[in-house]
């Protein structure tokens, strides 16, 4: 059947409305502008017309092909858009669902640990005072009473920068500071905080750990008083059927000097595999203050006396979670950490 051009024009944009993809309008589209479509064709005839009337002609086909064109890119469009919502429908994907969770972190058990230490000495009215990292040599040993060639020092071997600046190896070098930063007693301070020694790593000990020493400078303080304190921090984090100990020790900076331990949490102190089948289980060091430490600190011994305990934080955190081995704590493997 032979169109006129107008009817041509009705023809397909209603075969162009009609589609239902993409693949049907396209072979619309080639039955019209392809090498023999209709279009085509109709533009072919064009230089066979007589002359006068070729460009009425070609000027009507020229803005019949536009509408066509035009009539084609919309419906495109249309079915793009429709093959989208397709999809959303389809595939059921709600766009306002909310997405799922982020896990949340919460605190590395060793700083829980220490601010549970913090909260029970703060609630008997001693205050955290921080130091250094990086001391001096006189701070981590000679104030101490560790003085040079002192043969103790190798149990607080250490880095060192210079001879004089090292990593310091335990927290007591900040109870120095203090006592020159407050200068006057009363002082009742805890000192949380990193250290460092030449250790291997092993089950048990690292070459870096926490520590939290405490601080008592009054007036006629005894050893009494210390093991007070300390039976109320133990019993306070572990519970209330722990009991406590302390063993005679040395250490140049105290004098007396003790060990002191706690019974196992897991027997109660009748003795298993856990605590070796004896019983207690060492935290730290502790004793009253030497003198001469006292005098380092630019304190007067005749008339102020204290006590001092350092204790490894790590090693807290094993007694109360039973942990068996030091290397854990600093794995950073989620496994181990989520259970606190
Ligand atoms: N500073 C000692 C240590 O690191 C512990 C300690 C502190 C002992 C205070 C007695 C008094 O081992």
């Amino acid at each position: 059947m032979i169109h006129g051009p107008e009817q041509l024009l009705n023809d397909y944009k209603s075969q162009i409305a009609a589609t239902r993809d993409e693949k049907e309008l396209e072979q619309v589209r080639v039955a019209l502008f392809g090498n023999s479509g209709a279009m085509t064709n109709l533009i072919k005839e064009i230089p066979g017309l007589p002359k006068e009337e070729r460009s009425d002609r070609g000027r009507l086909l020229n803005g019949i092909k536009q509408q066509l064109e035009g009539a084609i890119a919309a419906r495109l469009g249309e079915l793009r858009v429709e093959r989208l919502a397709d999809i959303v429908e389809t595939e059921a994907i709600d766009i306002t669902f909310p997405g799922p969770p982020l896990g949340q972190g919460h605190l590395h058990v060793l700083t829980q640990v220490r601010r549970q230490i913090e909260t029970v000495l703060e609630s008997l009215g001693y205050q955290v005072e921080l130091g250094p990292e990086v001391e001096t040599e006189w701070y981590n040993f000679e104030a101490l009473n560790l003085t040079a060639g002192h043969p103790a020092r190798e149990n607080w071997d250490s880095f060192y920068f210079t001879p004089e600046l090292l990593l310091r190896a335990h927290t007591s070098p900040v109870q120095i500071r203090a006592m020159q930063r407050i200068k006057e007693p009363p002082i009742y301070i805890i000192t949380p905080g990193r250290c460092y020694r030449r250790d291997a790593p092993e089950a048990t000990r690292l070459p870096y750990f926490s520590q939290v020493e405490g601080l008592a400078i009054d007036r006629a303080l005894t050893v009494g008083d210390m093991k007070g304190t300390l039976l109320y921090m133990i019993q306070s984090l572990y519970g209330i059927e722990r009991k406590v100990r302390v063993r005679p020790s040395y250490f140049p900076f105290t004098e007396p000097s003790f060990e002191f331990d706690v019974t196992c949490g897991i027997c109660n102190g009748m003795g298993c595999k856990s605590c070796r089948h004896k019983g207690w289980l060492e935290v730290g060091g502790c004793g009253m203050v030497h003198p001469q430490v006292l005098r380092n600190g630019g304190i007067d011994p005749t008339e102020w006396n204290g006590y001092a305990w350092g204790f490894g934080i790590e090693r807290m955190a094993m007694l109360k979670h039973d942990v068996d081995d030091i290397r854990l704590f600093y794995e950073s493997d989620l496994r181990f950490l989520e259970q606190f």
